[in-house]
């Protein structure tokens, strides 16, 4: 009987490798040719649709629920409605890249404005690189836009100003695009009959098909899009592959997926897998344990040895559900970083108090952006060193010597990016008087409203709001003072450290450092 059994699922495992060949290479895109697979994705059929009927029932459930449930979004709109291939590969594009780390409630308003003022990839590349950044504000990953923006440019200078009309030639010519933006601008916006695994989709089949090993590894890669490209429905691609997205970020989340609202869930594994368990357990319950419940193929049923590059290596986890895939590595913990920076403040000639800005340099983080005079600061340097040198920057940038002891501690901020963990050690500075006229292509004064505007980075932001806070707390405490009413005031406002006249309790940049090493 075991003989029969292991004798039939190596049967099964030629048949897959032998029909892999000729699908693999119909559906050789130059993606598929970067990230060359490590042989066969996997020898079990457990993990692929191995019947055609499968894929077309599954094809019909999710553009059914895709027809119906669907978002009205204006690149979906132009996309099937525009005539000009032109405008239409730009105009997705646009939404592809906007929608990279950013989730489509926010895109939709930043979208919506981004064409109204740069409708055609000709208006984009006539724009300046300030005004690219003025718009994305507040979007982040500020290196999106840029790219947009030199992409454009290339468009017009390049390539007579015609976007690609290839998954290829997108890939290979827009900067910024990689497999999966291309794949997804050439199904959306051309039809091409490709598909294209985001992170929504790697989660959707990673649990549809029990796929178990670390998600981010080739060949749990090349098994993900070689299930895309056999999934993808050869009429209505771009749907199809909106359509998984869309399951991703609706129904099939990463914490609270809604299993019973989904579409497609007679097709999932882990679906099954989850509820043969609650059967099981209803049949003790009702006392029919005897009754056999139907034969369907389960999570252990992945029959290679231990061998399955997909597979989980570790055992499923009851509580977990549907949530033991997809395994992705543990994240890399986040760079610690403290900056220095100071808030200079003047009083303008419009009577409204001035902030001063210096640009980032045009190259790594938030580049070309407009921040407060900063420093980095950097362990091996000690306190006096470092606030020297920021003084410095500060004497030639206003003509006037800036000292230290001129400079007033209010608090810290802390911003996160995706691979920094930053704190602002936040000081000010008011100006009495102008000072020189500080307009250079790297320093510029701003009003108020105007750095509401600007290109500015969120963590300058949320120093303003810091100074403002802090303002707040010490007109109110002068005011309490002044009518004699002495009693400490305990509550200071969220975020605000204790800022004090004393300048021996200030905390020093020393055991800034301390603290930045305690941090998890
Ligand atoms: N995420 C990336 N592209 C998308 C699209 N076209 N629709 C919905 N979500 C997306």
């Amino acid at each position: 009987m075991l003989r029969l059994a292991m004798r039939k699922v190596k049967k099964e495992v030629v048949e897959l490798v032998e029909s892999a060949k000729p699908k693999r290479k119909r559906q050789r895109t130059r993606g598929d040719k970067d990230e060359e697979p490590n042989g066969p994705a996997c020898l079990s059929t457990h993990h692929t649709f191995h019947d055609p009927g499968d894929v077309t029932h599954l094809r019909t459930l999710l553009l059914r629920w895709y027809d119906l449930e669907k978002r009205e979004l204006q690149w979906r709109t132009v996309a099937s409605t525009e005539a000009d291939v032109n405008i239409r590969v730009y105009a997705v594009w646009v939404s592809e890249i906007m929608l990279q780390q950013t989730q489509v409630a926010t895109v939709t308003d930043y979208y919506n404005k981004w064409m109204k003022r740069w409708p055609t990839v000709s208006d984009l590349a006539a724009a300046t690189l300030e005004e690219v950044n003025q718009m994305w504000a507040g979007l982040g990953y500020y290196s999106r836009g840029k790219r947009l923006h030199e992409g454009a440019q290339k468009v017009v200078s390049e390539l007579d100003g015609q976007m690609p009309v290839t998954v290829d030639d997108l890939l290979k010519q827009l900067p910024g695009v990689g497999r999966y933006t291309a794949a997804a601008i050439g199904s959306i916006a051309l039809g091409h009959v490709t598909g294209a695994v985001d992170g929504n989709v790697i989660r959707v089949l990673c649990r549809m098909r029990a796929i178990g090993a670390d998600c981010t590894s080739p060949a749990v890669t090349e098994a993900l899009w070689s299930l895309a490209n056999t999934l993808v429905h050869p009429e209505r691609p771009g749907d199809f592959n909106q359509a998984m997205m869309e399951l991703g970020a609706r129904i099939c989340t990463p914490k609270a997926p809604l299993c019973n609202q989904c579409p497609v869930r007679s097709h999932c594994l882990s679906y099954r897998k989850v509820h043969a368990k609650q059967e099981k357990t209803s049949r003790k319950l009702l006392g029919k344990e005897d009754v056999k419940p139907p034969a369907l193929l389960d999570i252990e049923d992945c029959r290679t040895d231990g061998i399955c590059p997909l597979c989980p290596s570790q055992p499923w986890d009851e509580e977990l559900g549907v949530l033991n895939f997809p395994r992705k590595p543990a994240k890399k913990p986040p760079r610690v970083e403290r900056t220095l920076t100071c808030v200079v403040t003047r009083h303008g000639q419009e009577g409204e108090d001035e902030f001063l800005l210096t640009r980032r340099p045009n190259k790594g983080l938030l580049a070309g952006l407009w921040e407060f005079p900063s420093r980095l600061l950097q362990e091996e340097k000690s306190e006096e060193e470092h606030k020297g040198a920021l003084c410095a920057d500060l004497s030639s940038l206003l003509g006037v010597q800036v000292i230290g002891s001129s400079l007033n501690y209010v608090g810290e901020v802390v911003h996160v990016f995706s691979h920094i963990h930053q704190t602002y050690v936040v000081h000010t500075l008011c100006l009495r008087d102008a000072g020189a006229p500080t307009q250079t292509e790297n320093a510029q004064w701003l009003s108020r409203s105007a750095l509401q505007e600007a290109a500015v980075p969120t963590g300058v932001k949320k120093v303003v709001n810091l100074c403002d806070l802090q303002k707040k707390h010490t007109s109110a405490e002068t005011k309490r003072r002044k009518k004699g009413d002495i009693r400490e005031v305990k509550k200071r406002p969220r975020g605000v450290k204790k800022a004090t006249t004393n300048k021996n309790k200030q905390l020093s940049l020393t055991s800034f450092f301390k603290t930045t090493k305690q941090e998890p």
